[in-house]
């Protein structure tokens, strides 16, 4: 019994110089002798337990503190031992930490099913912030996510900032080699003033329209040394508005998860079969269609966790709920986003601003996807109708655009149109779901032009498996999310067949893998997003720059 008090008194001493022995710890767990690990009757997963961390006060839950079964802080808040933890003055449990850190700790813990950690963004507290970790026995359970962390050591001063600060400007990039695991290499050495880079990066978070037009010079004596940072950061210059994307594009085969990744639950870091994802990039957002948790999450680019903004009060049918959300898009003119609720057989518009709940603007409709032109004319799929209509506004009916004939294989007919796009001549794209291939609809067209598959389900480079999410660059090339087949393909005009442009690695959760990838969307430098719906993330594959 002594050499567990003697554990758990170390433990507790987060700056102490004693390092916990994890061997320890395993050792006794296995003895009989040591005490039940298991929950004490008397005590609660909601008991709330107030600690003084470092001298601030903090309440958590036991659940919380027991997040990370057998690691040393769960074990310290699961039994009897707790009634011997050193207490301050008015019974509150005392330990040593720095209170910062441990309310980022507890932040993380409070989302069900963790199992990542996201480093502090100052520099200086990811190493506290580990031997924190270490000392409470999480560090070897959990995975710390230090890649998408990048380290710049400008004139000798490290700055860490997440990845994606650095490279989301709209008409900039900001190229760091990004395909390394190893979160060292991440280091990019600059030599200079570091007051330039943190006034870099001060003007990335704040101005609202990240394009390097807006970028301010600190002053003339030093708007050379500021040039050489945006060159030795590599900033390309790119036109802001097209996506310069081209049959040559390619795109980095590793994605990286930038929402969800971390198991199906309804935390606000995860996600639970989303169906769609939608960039928003003056916002710095993507808007996911987290579907089986029935709502709409918000993810800025550089976020670890989302935020609801629609739905989220549970399954349901009332005017504040959702359920099973297919697809979403933003409505720039009311500052709304249109959502389509498919269970609830309706297309619901929620404000951006005021988002207690939305309002129904399509009644009785089995709608799938939905796009919107510069109108703010909505088009919208109809499963069981198997057609395409175009709504404006207070419309009762809708245009037939696409469809309509019943459920076929002719060039007029559909058979599940799911995800549709848009183009600049409103021609419209769609997934034909279960004729296997994607239709385009020029503007008042009777019938439809195959343009990707259309050679029954199959997964050779002809054909397609229930395809998804389709976007279209400006040079007509077509990219499809082939869900079953776990690959996006890009069939070029006229082509008859397609080429491989992400996954095709066989179904996985690798960064190269998919488990059915359903929404696809580019931001505005032709980086790509996938709604990687039975590995409930959302992946984003950068554009090669060479
Ligand atoms: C990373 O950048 C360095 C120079 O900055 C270059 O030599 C190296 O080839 C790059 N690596 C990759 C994988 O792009
Ligand atoms: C980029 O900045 C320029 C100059 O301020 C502005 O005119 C343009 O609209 C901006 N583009 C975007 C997409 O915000
Ligand atoms: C940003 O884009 C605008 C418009 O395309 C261009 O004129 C400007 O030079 C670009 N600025 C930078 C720093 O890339
Ligand atoms: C793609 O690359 C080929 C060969 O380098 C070139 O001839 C062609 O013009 C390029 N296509 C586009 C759209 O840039
Ligand atoms: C935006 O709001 C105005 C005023 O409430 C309304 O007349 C208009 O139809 C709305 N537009 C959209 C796209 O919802
Ligand atoms: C749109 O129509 C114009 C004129 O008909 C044509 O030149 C252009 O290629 C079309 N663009 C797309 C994306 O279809
Ligand atoms: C691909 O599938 C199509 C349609 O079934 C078939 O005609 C073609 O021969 C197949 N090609 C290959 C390379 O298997
Ligand atoms: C990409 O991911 C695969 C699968 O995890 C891995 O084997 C490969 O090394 C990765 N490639 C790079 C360049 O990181």
């Amino acid at each position: 019994m002594q050499s567990i008090l003697c554990i758990v008194t170390s433990v507790y001493l987060c700056s102490s110089s004693m390092i916990f022995d994890e061997s320890t710890k395993v050792s006794l767990l296995h003895k009989k002798a040591a005490p039940d690990v298991r929950l004490h009757q008397s005590l609660k997963s909601h008991d709330i337990i107030s600690l003084n961390i470092g001298g601030e006060l903090i309440l958590t839950t036991r659940r919380t503190l027991t997040r990370i079964p057998k690691s040393t802080l769960a074990i310290m808040f699961k039994d009897t031992w707790e009634s011997r933890l050193p207490k301050d003055r008015n019974g509150n449990i005392f330990l040593d930490c720095n209170p910062i850190l441990f309310r980022h700790l507890l932040d993380q813990l409070q989302l069900s099913d963790t199992k990542q950690f996201y480093p502090p963004l100052e520099p200086s507290q990811v190493e506290p912030f580990k031997r924190m970790l270490r000392k409470l026995g999480l560090l070897k359970l959990i995975v710390l996510l230090e890649k998408n962390i990048v380290r710049i050591n400008i004139g000798g001063q490290t700055f860490t900032h997440h990845r994606s600060t650095l490279t989301q400007m709209s008409n900039a990039t900001v190229h760091l080699n990004s395909s390394s695991s190893h979160p060292r290499d991440n280091d990019v050495f600059i030599d200079s003033d570091p007051k330039l880079l943190e006034h870099l990066v001060e003007q990335l978070r704040e101005l609202p329209m990240k394009n390097t037009s807006y970028l301010k010079t600190p002053s003339s004596k030093q708007a050379n040394s500021f040039k050489k940072i945006l060159n030795d950061l590599r900033v390309n210059q790119r036109t802001h508005s097209s996506l310069n994307i081209n049959y040559n594009t390619t795109w980095v085969q590793n994605g990286s998860t930038i929402a969800g990744g971390i198991g199906k639950g309804e935390g606000l870091s995860q996600l639970n079969w989303p169906e769609s994802v939608c960039v928003d990039d003056d916002q710095q957002t993507i808007y996911i269609s987290d579907s089986d948790n029935h709502r709409i999450i918000e993810w800025k680019f550089d976020a670890y966790r989302g935020r609801i903004v629609a739905g989220g009060n549970g399954q349901g049918n009332r005017v504040d709920q959702l359920d099973y959300p297919t697809d979403v898009t933003v409505s720039k003119q009311n500052d709304s986003l249109v959502i389509c609720d498919c269970r609830n057989r309706r297309v619901v518009q929620w404000h951006r601003q005021d988002n207690t709940n939305g309002h129904t603007i399509i009644f009785d409709i089995d709608c799938f996807g939905l796009a919107m032109d510069n109108n703010d004319d909505l088009y919208v799929s109809d499963l069981m109708k198997n057609e395409v209509r175009r709504w404006k506004i207070g419309d009762t009916k809708g245009v037939l655009v696409a469809g309509g004939n019943g459920e076929g294989n002719q060039l007029n007919q559909l058979y599940l149109p799911t995800a549709i796009f848009l183009d600049q001549n409103q021609s419209i794209y769609i997934s034909d779901e279960k004729n296997h291939r994607v239709v385009k609809w020029i503007k008042y067209a009777k019938e439809g032009i195959v343009v990707a598959g259309g050679n029954d389900q199959g997964e050779n480079s002809t054909q397609l498996s229930y395809p998804r999410g389709v976007i279209v660059d400006h040079f007509d090339n077509v990219y499809v999310a082939d869900s079953r087949n776990n690959r996006v393909m890009r069939w070029s005009k006229d082509a008859t067949e397609g080429s491989l442009v992400l996954g095709g690695n066989g179904q996985g959760k690798q960064s190269n893998q998919f488990h059915y990838p359903k929404g696809l969307a580019f931001d505005r430098q032709g980086n790509i997003y996938v709604a990687d719906w039975d590995n409930n993330r959302v992946q984003k594959f950068d554009v090669n720059i060479n």
